[in-house]
């Protein structure tokens, strides 16, 4: 049995020796102190040693067992040592080589523009707000006055969802819902999509953005949208931009104008980027019709309002000077870096 033990234990540390990594270490471990290991065994087999000789003979196995768990554990430290060094040597960073370019997006010339008028008409008290991109025919034209009949209706210019819903094609719908709740005074801008039937050039998209703008209140006047209006140019392009109000029509609003700034990279002398006008077309306006009001149980006697709708495309064009809207929609970061 000593012989058996002896050779036992020679094996197990000849095995451990030559383990080469944690889990072969961790094999020679099971095969020799596992349950069914074969010191294990040994221990077992206790009944065929002589009842006076077993206790010596039970300490001879502990003192085995306890000399190749030590060798175990020693080396089990040192392949583990050698585990990491290795990968210390395989992880080397190389801080020489270049870093990885780390490419920030940004807000997009669209968004900045918007956030630009949005910024000024919060600085006079206005409030954001937003109606839904499709539209009842009902809000997108009948409660804007115009009738069924109108030219604006027609499919040539129109995406109709049913014959009831289209996808609307200005902003201006907001001012009738935010009119229909009621709560007085108003004094909001509606930015968001509007849609139609546009074949795309560098002036056209089937998809594009407007601003709207609503003030309804007792004793608003005309004055005070041309006040307002020109505050918001000259804050939008600078403190020396001029206004003019052209006489216009627009179904939902009476009167109407349409107003134009003074070019502001010829200063109205007249250049190619207002193609020698001096004058650049910004904006519809006008004060808000008797008839909607009343569409939207809004009392003309008691109350008036204005109104106002701004391509946002047209102003990010201005603004960066971009000569084709389709630039816009393109996503080329190489152009969209720009700004
Ligand atoms: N909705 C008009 C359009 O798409 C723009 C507009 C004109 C809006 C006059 C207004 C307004 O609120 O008063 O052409």
């Amino acid at each position: 049995m000593k012989d058996k033990l002896q050779a036992i234990k020679d094996e197990a540390l000849a095995q451990i020796e030559k383990a080469v990594d944690l889990d072969r270490l961790n094999d020679v471990r099971v095969s020799f102190l596992g349950k069914k290991g074969q010191l294990t065994s040994v221990l077992k087999s206790m009944k065929e040693v002589a009842p006076e000789e077993r206790p010596a003979f039970g300490q001879l196995v502990n003192e085995a067992r306890a000399q190749i768990e030590r060798v175990l554990e020693e080396t089990k430290e040192k392949l583990e040592r050698q585990a990491l060094e290795h990968r210390l040597k395989e992880e080397v960073i190389d801080v020489t080589l270049p870093a990885k370019k780390n490419n920030v997006g940004h807000r997009h010339p669209n968004t900045i523009a918007r956030e630009e008028v949005e910024r000024i008409f919060i600085g006079m008290g206005y409030e954001v707000v937003e109606g839904p991109e499709v539209e009842y025919d009902l809000y997108n034209f009948e409660k804007l006055n115009i009738p069924a009949n109108h030219p604006a209706k027609d499919e040539q210019d129109t995406f109709y969802v049913t014959k009831d819903i289209v996808l609307r094609t200005q902003t201006s719908p907001v001012q009738a819902r935010i009119m229909e709740q009621g709560k007085l005074p108003i004094r909001v801008i509606a930015p968001g999509r509007v849609f139609r039937s546009d074949e795309v050039d560098a002036t056209h998209s089937p998809s594009f953005h407007q601003i709207e703008g609503l003030v309804v209140d007792k004793n608003i006047t005309f004055a005070d949208l041309k006040g307002t209006l020109e505050q918001f140019a000259k804050e939008l392009f600078g403190e020396n931009t001029k206004t003019k109000f052209r006489p216009h029509h627009f179904p939902f609003t009476e009167p109407s104008a349409e107003m134009d700034v003074s070019c502001f990279k010829c200063g109205g002398k007249g250049c190619r980027f207002c193609k020698g006008e001096g004058w650049i077309e910004i904006l519809g306006c006008g004060m808000v019709h008797p008839h909607v009001f009343e569409m939207c149980g809004i009392d003309p006697e008691v109350y008036t309002g204005f109104a106002f709708g701004v391509g946002l495309e047209r102003i990010a064009l201005l603004k960066y000077e971009i000569d084709d809207m389709r630039l816009l929609y393109e996503n080329d970061a190489r152009f969209l870096k720009q700004f």
